[in-house]
């Protein structure tokens, strides 16, 4: 509900405070002039002392192609209906308007010459720590105008050692940190999948202002493009002191056509701003996205759920399905989820080759239909989840025969086919594909409402580069009318099920993004389950999101990726980190492993409000290169902290560094509890109290293997305690 509170510029003397609690932009928004950014930091400065201190920060919002030098990258670019390609953008109006616990500062600019309307938004949370921006275009004329570029917002930073902390990598490997200097040029990240935006760069980044990036100190903004779709941010350094960041929607074959009276808006960047370095940075964005709506599960905490997919791939059946609820049962945990292969009736989905779009239960492997599972679930005391593709098709399917011209390609040309040599990606510029994909909930979740958890998956790019429902003049829209229809069928499901757990999947974490996790309860971080990968997969995720975003599973070894054997504590205790849950065959384990997993899930319960709801501090990065990580999550009130260690590699006589805590209350007591635990002796510090000053001064000294007998030994050593004030 928007509140709307009129400013006339002049009241403000064109200086505009953007404040939340402990930060602030400031921007100068003279009437007639180009709107201009004087300050993003701490909430201390004024304009006028900024003046005085020399500072020449003083740059468009939103440099537009006509009125920057031609050094100096536009951020928005239109083509008038006359051919000309210029925006001089001039201040014309100022509004302030409430929005629940958001102020949201609109600033509205007109070209000089045409009728075109360019809307900027600055929204400034009261409770947390960051700034939404974002656009609007209007065409006030006549005639049609083309946007060429269309950048969500642009930020200056001042030189003077700063560093890049983005995310790279690709299926099964996703989310490697890198971190680099910025240096004279321009460096483009950018994502041109066209349904997916996060397995191979991601559109989230960190600039350390005070140099090489530090986990607690140090000025550093982090920037978040909140949309699902092909992305560009680019990082321009010239000359002139400045780095400038643009972030925004990939222009690239994605001209855009606004009719008169159309207006066109941008996706919101995310700005969040912290003096304690990385880590702070980090829990500004985890605290925004669990409490402002980004990410929809809020404060319901993460089942512990067994998925299908590893333990049995393809090979489901009635009683395979009724033995894996009963296991994981057994087990302790709380949610059973059928993945792939359950559905095809003309073609059965038996590999990956066909059925996707035929969203009927296969009756010869599950009989008794999905009531049959239900009915078992219930008989097992746990919930039941499923696993669809509902924008997807493979051109082997009743669907495919039925319509053809519902996939992405280019009319007239051959599709290529993804996944199992015949996978397409469905059109969702099409109302009827909208509808279509919408049924395939609606007919799940209205005839079963007992469905709890649906894993919503994305397994194939754009391959073919065409609509077979957009017009031909309007071809280029699709990358971006596809992801606009995505976020609308995300809204009429939540507008109708706003209970139901949905996983955002795609072939692992290729949808894990702010566009679509508002819509989503969490993310499958990755298709490679090996623990030790995952340490460093969870660890570049956990900048930009909550644990509680972040499915964990227990899975087998070998590692179905990796093929690494590590222990099952190695692995319970990397899975702990995060939504814990498992991925393997209960079948194939010992007792003896099943009585471990029924402790670990059991002791999870207890700690998982801290893991899903507390604060992360990361202490140890893997990336150091010295063989060790740790991280710990710490509660709201200091009452309750987890405390995770994992060595990397095992080399003889190599010592890896003892750990200071973090985040503690330096006056309480805590009392140490090893979960999990292996070793045939307690450590030392079981059991006793240490002061949270000790803790984070000095840290606990963790033995560097498990003391167990000899046929149970094994290079694979970690730790998770659990502390607890007094
Ligand atoms: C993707 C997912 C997996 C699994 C398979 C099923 O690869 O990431 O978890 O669901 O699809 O085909």
């Amino acid at each position: 509900m928007f509140v709307l509170l009129t400013m006339s510029i002049a009241a403000w003397e064109g200086n505009v405070s953007i404040e939340t609690p402990q930060t602030q932009i400031i921007l100068h928004a003279k009437e007639g002039q180009d709107l201009r950014m004087a300050y993003y930091g701490l909430r201390t400065a004024t304009l006028g002392e900024l003046k005085a201190s020399g500072c020449d920060f003083d740059f468009s919002v939103l440099p537009a192609f006509g009125t920057v030098d031609m050094v100096q990258l536009p951020a928005i670019q239109v083509q008038h209906s006359d051919g000309d390609l210029n925006l001089e953008l001039q201040v014309v109006n100022y509004e302030l308007q409430k929005e629940g616990k958001a102020d949201v500062h609109l600033f509205t600019m007109q070209d000089k010459l045409m009728p075109v309307t360019v809307k900027t938004f600055y929204k400034a949370y009261r409770e947390v720590d960051v700034i939404e921006t974002w656009t609007e275009i209007v065409n006030g004329g006549k005639r049609a105008i083309t946007l060429k570029r269309f950048d969500s917002g642009h930020l200056p930073l001042r030189q003077g050692d700063v560093w890049l902390t983005h995310l790279h990598g690709d299926w099964a490997a996703e989310t490697n940190v890198v971190q680099e200097p910025l240096t004279l040029g321009c460096k483009v990240i950018r994502n041109t999948d066209g349904a997916r935006n996060a397995h191979i760069d991601a559109p989230e980044v960190m600039f350390s202002l005070d140099g090489h990036p530090s986990e607690n100190h140090g000025r550093t903004i982090g920037a978040a493009l909140c949309w699902s779709g092909n992305y560009e941010l680019r990082i321009n350094t010239l000359l002139n002191k400045f780095h400038h960041f643009y972030a925004g929607i990939d222009p690239q074959s994605s001209e855009y056509v606004l009719d008169p009276k159309e207006s066109f808006a941008t996706p919101h960047l995310a700005l969040t701003y912290s003096e304690q370095g990385m880590g702070g940075v980090s829990r500004n964005f985890h605290r925004w996205a669990r409490t402002q709506g980004k990410l929809h599960r809020g404060n319901g905490v993460g089942d512990i759920l067994l998925n299908s997919w590893e333990g049995l791939y393809f090979d489901i059946n009635e009683e395979r399905m009724l033995q894996m609820m009963d296991d994981i049962k057994q087990l302790g945990g709380e949610l059973f989820v059928m993945d792939d292969g359950w559905f095809g009736d003309k073609y059965p989905r038996d590999i990956d080759n066909s059925s996707l779009g035929d969203w009927v239960v296969d009756t010869r492997k599950l009989p008794d239909g999905i009531p049959g599972l239900l009915r078992d679930a219930k008989k097992n005391g746990v919930k039941f989840g499923i696993w669809i593709e509902p924008e997807m098709a493979n051109t082997v399917s009743e669907l495919y025969e039925a319509h053809p011209d519902w996939i992405i390609k280019a009319p007239g040309r051959e599709p290529v086919q993804g996944r199992g040599g015949t996978q397409v990606v469905l059109d969702l510029t099409n109302p009827k594909v909208q509808d279509f994909a919408f049924s395939i909930f609606d007919n799940l979740l209205s005839n079963y409402p007992e469905i709890a958890y649906i894993k919503w998956d994305a397994n194939a790019p754009v391959m073919n580069h065409g609509s077979q429902y957009l017009p031909m003049d309007e071809q280029s829209h699709l990358y971006i009318k596809y992801h606009e229809a995505l976020i609308q069928l995300c809204q009429r499901i939540r507008a109708k099920y706003p209970d139901v757990i949905i996983q955002d999947c795609a072939s692992g974490g290729g949808r894990a993004n702010y566009g679509l996790l508002p819509y989503f309860d969490e993310f499958w971080v990755s298709d490679n389950t090996d623990g030790l990968q995952r340490i460093y997969m969870q660890w570049g995720t956990s900048y930009f999101f909550p644990a509680i975003a972040m499915a964990s599973h227990i899975s087998a070894v070998p590692n179905h990726a990796v093929f690494r054997t590590t222990s099952l504590k190695y692995r319970c205790d990397v899975a702990m980190s995060g939504r814990l849950g498992m991925e393997i065959q209960p079948k194939n384990m010992t007792d003896d492993e099943k009585a471990f997993c029924r402790q670990v899930i059991s002791d999870y319960k207890r700690v998982r409000p801290v893991i899903q709801f507390g604060d992360l501090y990361r202490l140890h990065s893997p990336y150091a290169g010295d063989n060790l990580a740790s991280l710990m999550y710490v509660s709201k009130d200091k009452q309750q902290a987890v405390f995770f260690w994992w060595k990397l590699e095992t080399l003889k006589n190599q010592h890896v560094p003892r750990i200071k805590m973090a985040g503690l209350d330096p006056d309480k007591y805590y009392t140490v509890r090893e979960l999990n635990r292996i070793d045939n002796k307690p450590l030392p510090c079981e059991g006793k109290s240490y002061s949270g000053a000790f803790l984070m001064q000095t840290g606990l000294e963790m033995p560097y293997t498990h003391d167990v007998d000899y046929n149970k030994l094994n290079d694979w050593a970690s730790r998770v305690l659990q502390l607890t004030a007094e």
